[in-house]
């Protein structure tokens, strides 16, 4: 079975990757599985100065899905480059940095710092542009597009945009991404969510809202991926919701090129070795002998 698939410029092992933030920085999870099984890694989100993230609680469970108001806990760019980047490499598989900022500039001084170190730089949208008074940087296409030609400027790798679950004019999001020069589109990020402490009459959660993750949001994952791969001609990495190889496949039939595991991680850190042995029967059964031949294979009528 050939598992092989392409994607912005990097031939990867396979289509199953590790999204942010999900398995921390590796050095837990390589202790249940090992990480070089991947076709790539996406770390966790990194910002050029450290974050302490937000209080807790930071994680709600609801049914099906979990909620995390983590606030983008990080070392920093620094401890990134010089610990982090060396740990994970040992594992010697492609390697994509998840980066966010407050302002185009700290996405920009991001990308120009980590494209020597990395395979492909993932950057996250979903983040209030402190200078627009917290607008989010993925919620309007303009702005989208001055930030993604921004990046693309200063990275010498590809550059994969991520999305946020948009739900009306997610292919409009998506194209003006392309025409700034994005190798790859990643979806969805985590749904804007809530949850409440009836007693408290507050949030159960350390903040007022999180973002929702796990299978309830893989419908919702799916029809944002048609979407966006019908819009446009770059690849495509389906996120949301991913627990078995099943879910795997139907990513793929829909046109994504490869996809990531995020919350199934946190199910059970042996989630994603699982998904990689259930993988090629599956296609067997599916009567394709590669990864290539499922992908797009969708019929809409
Ligand atoms: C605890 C937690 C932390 C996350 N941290 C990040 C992050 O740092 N950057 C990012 O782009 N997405 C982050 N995400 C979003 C995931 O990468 C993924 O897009 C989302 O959870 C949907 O996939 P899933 O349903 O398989 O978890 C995080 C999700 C969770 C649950």
């Amino acid at each position: 079975m050939d598992l092989s698939t392409e994607l912005a410029g990097l031939r990867l092992k396979n289509p199953v990757l590790l999204a942010s933030g999900t398995w921390g920085y590796g050095q837990e999870l390589s202790q249940y599985l090992d990480l070089s099984l991947f076709g790539a890694l996406v770390t966790k989100g990194i910002s050029l100065e450290p974050r302490p993230g937000n209080p807790p609680p930071r994680l709600v469970e609801t049914p099906c899905g979990l909620i995390n108001a983590i606030g983008l806990e990080n070392p920093g760019l620094k401890a990134f480059a010089t610990k982090i980047i060396p740990y994970l490499r040992r594992f010697k598989v492609p390697l994509i940095a998840n980066i966010f900022g407050e302002s185009p500039e700290e996405y920009v001084t991001l990308t120009a710092e980590l494209s020597s170190l990395v395979d492909a730089i993932e950057v996250n949208v979903s983040c209030p542009n402190v200078k627009r008074g917290g607008l989010l940087f993925g919620s309007e296409p303009a702005e989208l597009a001055r930030l993604v030609e921004k990046v693309c400027q200063a990275a010498s790798v590809p550059v994969i945009v991520k999305l946020p679950p948009k739900t009306l004019g997610i292919g409009e999001l998506a194209q003006v991404c392309e025409a700034a020069g994005a190798a790859a589109l990643s979806l969805i990020n985590t749904v804007p969510a809530m949850a409440i402490d009836l007693h408290r009459r507050g949030s159960r959660l350390g903040v007022i809202s999180g973002g929702l993750s796990g299978p309830v949001i893989k419908p919702i994952a799916l029809k944002l991926v048609y979407e966006v791969v019908k819009a446009v001609k770059i690849p495509v990495i389906g996120i949301g919701g991913i627990t078995c190889a099943t879910d795997v496949a139907e990513f793929l039939i829909l046109g994504a090129r490869a996809v990531q595991i995020g919350t199934a991680n946190l199910i059970s850190p042996r989630a994603g070795s699982r998904i990689l042995q259930d993988l090629p029967p599956l296609l067997s059964e599916l009567g394709v002998s590669s990864v290539s031949q499922l992908i797009g294979s969708f019929r809409s009528e």
